[in-house]
């Protein structure tokens, strides 16, 4: 009788194991023949094909995919947990750019808006799913980078969101930190955010140099910019200081005031060494706080859409200092971790080419 009852419910457990893992492992093939969780995804996999060719250049991980990830992270922080600060990830800086386009924090996003606003014309997305569309599979471009999740389904945008929510690099740690836990981030959180500056170069910080790189591998999604921004500072890559620029240790590299004062603050200086040639650790940080970021302020019905986003090429190998740099180099401000041995590229100082 106990045996019975027993196995009883063995079969319930199997047979509820079995629903849930078929509901998970349910498939639909799109007329296209493309392969997703939902119907309601196949809409997008021709969008994908677009923006690979009218925005990213045929799947590249240049200029458009590094831009494309900066305007997700200007359209969505305009949100306050508080209230009373932007609908968040709701493309308002797309759909009202004439309005956010004035705000100085958005200085160098209107290359971008003038390259998705025609590509967004010839799609029926909404504003936000657009630009969160078109960052993830930017994204997914560079090699290295996490698989980002994309929910889809965001209403259109009611209002531009209003200025001073995007942080600046002459801002403080302390006013940065306020400004991510107003939008519901914490430190840790906001450091794993600062892994796009992995892939992304300067325009505006000095006119006189657009392009500019924030580290020496601006086409791969790695872990360098946290191991370049410890380097000790040595120039000012053009036209002398600019505001919110600090010392660079390369040639050709621009250093931004906010990224160094966050690896040396007390509240940040662990989190940031951490990442420091840990491949993974960035990664899985990375896609969290983005999963994050890309539904601030959306419904919490929005259809998961992830599996159109195309696979990003792995990074396997190891980071390096630039040549001629070591670990001598390095201002530690993290002294609860050990510092990852790291080797070193062979040959003189190198001067780091801008993105074209
Ligand atoms: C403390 C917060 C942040 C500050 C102060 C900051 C500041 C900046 C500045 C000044 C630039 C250069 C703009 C130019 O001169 O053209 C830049 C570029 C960039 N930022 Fe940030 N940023 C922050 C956080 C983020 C976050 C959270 C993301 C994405 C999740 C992001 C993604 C990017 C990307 C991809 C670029 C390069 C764009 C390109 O190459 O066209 N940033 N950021």
């Amino acid at each position: 009788m106990a045996f019975a009852h027993f196995s009883t419910i063995v079969l319930v457990t199997l047979g509820a194991y079995q629903i849930v893992n078929a509901a998970l492992t349910k498939r639909v093939t799109c007329a296209s023949g493309h392969i997703t969780a939902n119907a309601a995804c196949c809409a997008l996999f021709p969008i994908v094909d677009l923006l690979q060719e009218q925005l990213f250049d045929g799947a590249e991980c240049g200029e458009q995919a590094h831009s494309a990830l900066r305007l997700a992270f200007h359209d969505a922080i305009g949100l306050s947990v508080h209230g009373g600060n932007g609908g968040g990830a709701d493309g308002s800086i797309l759909a009202f750019n004439s309005t956010e386009l004035q705000y100085h924090a958005n200085g160098g996003i209107d290359d971008i808006i003038a390259d998705q606003f025609p590509v967004f014309l010839q799609t029926n997305l909404s504003a936000g799913d657009f630009v969160h569309l078109a960052a993830a599979v930017g994204t997914a471009n560079c090699p290295g980078s996490p698989r980002l999740e994309f929910k889809f389904g965001r209403p259109p945008p009611k209002a531009p969101a209003p200025d001073l929510t995007v942080p600046e690099s002459t801002d403080t740690v302390t006013t940065i930190l306020a400004r991510f836990a107003d939008a519901g981030f914490s430190p840790r959180e906001t450091v794993a955010l600062l892994s796009s500056h992995s892939v992304a170069a300067a325009d505006v910080v000095d006119v006189t140099i657009p392009g500019t790189p924030f580290d020496s591998t601006p086409d791969t999604f790695d872990t360098q910019v946290f191991l370049e921004v410890l380097l000790k500072g040595k120039l000012f890559p053009g036209n002398g200081s600019q505001p919110g620029e600090v010392l660079s240790p390369l040639a050709g590299e621009m250093r931004l005031q906010s990224d160094f004062a966050i690896s040396q603050d007390p509240r940040t200086a662990c989190i940031w060494q951490a990442m420091v040639d840990n491949q993974l650790l960035m990664q899985i940080a990375f896609k969290a706080a983005m999963a994050k970021l890309k539904t601030l302020g959306q419904p919490s019905n929005l259809i998961d859409c992830s599996d159109v986003i195309p696979v990003p090429a792995p990074f396997k190998t190891a980071i390096k200092y630039p040549a001629s740099f070591s670990k001598e180099d390095v201002q530690i401000a993290c002294h609860l971790l050990p510092f990852p041995s790291i080797a070193t590229v062979a040959g003189p100082a190198p001067t780091v080419p801008p993105v074209p």
